[in-house]
């Protein structure tokens, strides 16, 4: 690999959290009396919870004062948490489990780059959390994906420049983020065909011949 280190995203590449993430916005939803389905819980992919709040409520942004609007995201991750039980070690695919273990063992330094504030729970989870040597998540940013906040500061704990660094995302937000910060980016899932993405894969392991 040219690369001397990797950024992940976690949600959509690492693991497949978007079942859980669209039964707890439908539960909290429904709860609340607003409209939930999976073309708005796609749309939510690589955004921070927070900025999920706003295209929930995109057609009646007024319903909610901030504080609702806190509570119910609040609501939304207790429900998330709870989902999040039933992941084990076993979820890591093997593909992905393959190319993390190839990548170590060839010296390549390897991090995360989420927007989520649960990556640590989720990788401890799948039994990953020993593993990087770097996690940046929605816990150290300012500024969520699409803003490179997230992958420069990933970078910057590797101690590499953007250059040296191959992010991997499912999500158009997450590949903008990762060209704004001046890196290139391998995209899988719904990131594969859009035109900014720098490399195709079909699948995590096809980062392995870049
Ligand atoms: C991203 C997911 O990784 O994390 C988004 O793709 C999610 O869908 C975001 O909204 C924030 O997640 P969390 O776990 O902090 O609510
Ligand atoms: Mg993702």
């Amino acid at each position: 690999m040219k690369y001397e280190g990797v950024i992940f995203d976690l949600d959509g590449v690492l693991c497949h959290t978007d079942a859980f993430h669209y039964q707890a916005w439908k539960q909290a939803a429904e709860e609340a009396g607003i409209y939930f389905d999976e073309k708005i819980n796609d749309r939510l992919r690589g955004v921070s919870r927070m900025e999920c709040m706003e295209i929930i409520l995109e057609k009646d942004p007024e319903r909610m004062t901030e504080k609702q609007k806190r509570d119910f995201a609040d609501r939304k991750n207790g429900i998330y948490r709870k989902l999040l039980k039933n992941m084990g070690p076993e979820d890591v695919s093997e593909d992905v489990s393959f190319t993390l273990m190839y990548l170590k063992s060839a010296g390549i330094k390897l991090a995360v780059g989420s927007s989520s504030k649960n990556a640590g729970y989720i990788l401890e989870r799948l039994g990953l959390d020993d593993l990087f040597d770097q996690v940046t998540d929605g816990n150290d940013i300012r500024n969520s994906k699409p803003d490179p906040e997230v992958f420069l500061k990933a970078a910057e704990g590797l101690g590499l420049l953007p250059k040296q660094c191959l992010v991997v995302e499912d999500a158009r937000a997450g590949v903008d983020a990762a060209a704004a910060g001046g890196f290139e980016c391998a995209g899988i899932g719904d990131a594969a065909a859009y035109r900014k993405t720098t490399w195709s894969l079909k699948r995590v392991s096809d980062i392995l011949m870049l």
